[in-house]
Formats: C-alpha cells, sequence, structure tokens
C-alpha cells in the first residue's frame, strides 16, 4: 500500500471512512441475521435448518474472519476518532456536522451503545456460538439442535431483560451510523436528507423490532 494511502486512512476523513464502510458491512449483516432468526416462528426445524445450512457452507469461514476484521476496524478507528474529538474538541461527535448543542441523543451516546454493542455481541456468541450443543434430526440428517438452546435462553427473565435493553441500544447506534455513514459517503443533498434520515429511522426500527421480536415470542408465548 502506497504512503499516500496510508497517510489518508489514517486521517480524519478516512478514519470516517473506514468507520462508515465497515459499519455499513455490519448494518447489511444484522438485518440478514435478523430475518434468519424470525424463521423461528415457522418451526423449530426450519431454524435449525437454516442454521445448519449457514454453518455448514465452507463460505461461513469467510464471511466470519470478515466480520472479525470489520468490527475490530470499527471499534478500534472509532474509539480513536472518539479520543482525538476528545482532547482537541471535547464536545464533538466525529461523524456529525452538527454542534454538540445540537447533536442529537443517539449521537452522542454512540461511544456508549457502541460499547455496550461490542460487549453483548461477545457475550452472544459465547451464549449461541460457543454455547451448549444440543442435536437433532432433520430430514434424516443430524445436526445442532440451535433451536433448543435459543428457547432454554429466552424462557429466563434475565435473558429477555438483557437482550431487550441491548437491542434497544443496537437500534440507537444503527439509526445514528446509517445517517452518518451517508454522510461521510457524499450520500447528501438537502433534497434528499430527510428521506435519509427516515430511512435510517425505518431500518433501525426494523432490525430492532425484528430482534426483540424472538425473545419476547419465547418468553410470552412459546414458555
Ligand atoms: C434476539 C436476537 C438474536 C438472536 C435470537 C440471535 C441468535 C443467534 C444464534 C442462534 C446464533 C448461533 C448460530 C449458529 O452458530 O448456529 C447467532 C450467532 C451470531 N449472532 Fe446472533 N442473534 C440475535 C441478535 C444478534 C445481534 C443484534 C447481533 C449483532 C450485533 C448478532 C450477531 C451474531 C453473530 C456475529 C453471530 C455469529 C455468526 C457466525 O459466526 O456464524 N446477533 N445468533
Amino acid at each position: 500500500m502506497s504512503q499516500g494511502i496510508l497517510r489518508y486512512l489514517g486521517s480524519t476523513m478516512g478514519r470516517k471512512y473506514i468507520m462508515a464502510i465497515s459499519g455499513l458491512v455490519w448494518t447489511l449483516f444484522v438485518l440478514t441475521h435478523m430475518l434468519g432468526n424470525l424463521l423461528i416462528f415457522a418451526s423449530a426445524d426450519a431454524y435449525n435448518f437454516y442454521a445448519y445450512k449457514l454453518t455448514s457452507n465452507p463460505l461461513i469461514y469467510v464471511a466470519e474472519a470478515a466480520l472479525v476484521v470489520f468490527i475490530g476496524m470499527h471499534a478500534a478507528t472509532g474509539i480513536g476518532l472518539r479520543m482525538r474529538n476528545s482532547r482537541t474538541k471535547p464536545n464533538l461527535y466525529a461523524v456529525t456536522p452538527k454542534s454538540a448543542k445540537g447533536a442529537s441523543v443517539t449521537s452522542k451516546s454512540m461511544i456508549w451503545s457502541g460499547t455496550i454493542t461490542l460487549v453483548f455481541l461477545i457475550l452472544h456468541l459465547i451464549t449461541f456460538k460457543f454455547g451448549a450443543y444440543y442435536e437433532t434430526t432433520v430430514d434424516g440428517i443430524l445436526m445442532r439442535d440451535i433451536h433448543k438452546l435459543v428457547v432454554e435462553c429466552f424462557s429466563q427473565t434475565g435473558y429477555v431483560v438483557w437482550y431487550g435493553v441491548c437491542l434497544v441500544l443496537v437500534g440507537m447506534h444503527l439509526y445514528h451510523g446509517v445517517a452518518s455513514s451517508f454522510q461521510t459517503l457524499g450520500i447528501n443533498h438537502p433534497k434528499f436528507n430527510n428521506a435519509i434520515k427516515g430511512f435510517g429511522w425505518a431500518y433501525s426500527i426494523v432490525v430492532a423490532l425484528g430482534f426483540l421480536a424472538v425473545p419476547f415470542y419465547v418468553f410470552f408465548v412459546k414458555g
């Protein structure tokens, strides 16, 4: 990589681009993950079969590695920008052009909603990806019974409350993230700014409610 590119990536603008691109990759991932999770409303077999198809595809390792790289870049760059900002402009959020006075709650809380989302993600992977391994057979194929683990967890009040709080924060982080990524990438025009804001709202609400539906369904309907 030429020195010029490295210098650009280290600049405030370059870092904002890294934040925007890595954030948008995760924004797309959470939508697909949320949609896959909705299969719990179809049947236990449909949910397990979907997870089996996904995890038995060799490309999953490439996708997982990419997700780890992007979240690492996103978190490290976000913390770096935040630290630089608090040294130089104590009250400005990195990707928002508004002054601190006009900055929204979601904008000012990005560092906290982001940090809690990261903690949530690590615990989430420990619980589900690396958690208890039950087995079941669907269409004659032996596979992991991930549905059983999901139901087991979300039958407990603690998990439902924790997921409820974290998914609201994920939604807030997404809302501001989508809007500021578009701004960083130059997708902003006075004519479309309201539409972009509306899109950010709709996207984050759909994703958060879609995810929230799973623990609430298990707890209140299945449990
Ligand atoms: C109620 C909400 C959610 C449910 C029920 C859920 C369910 C699951 C389950 C069952 C797995 C394990 C899949 C397997 O290995 O077979 C998983 C993995 C994962 N989840 Fe979630 N998830 C939720 C929310 C989230 C959110 C909000 C994020 C991101 C912020 C997320 C990110 C991930 C990631 C990165 C993996 C690992 C994927 C892989 O490596 O293959 N999940 N989730």
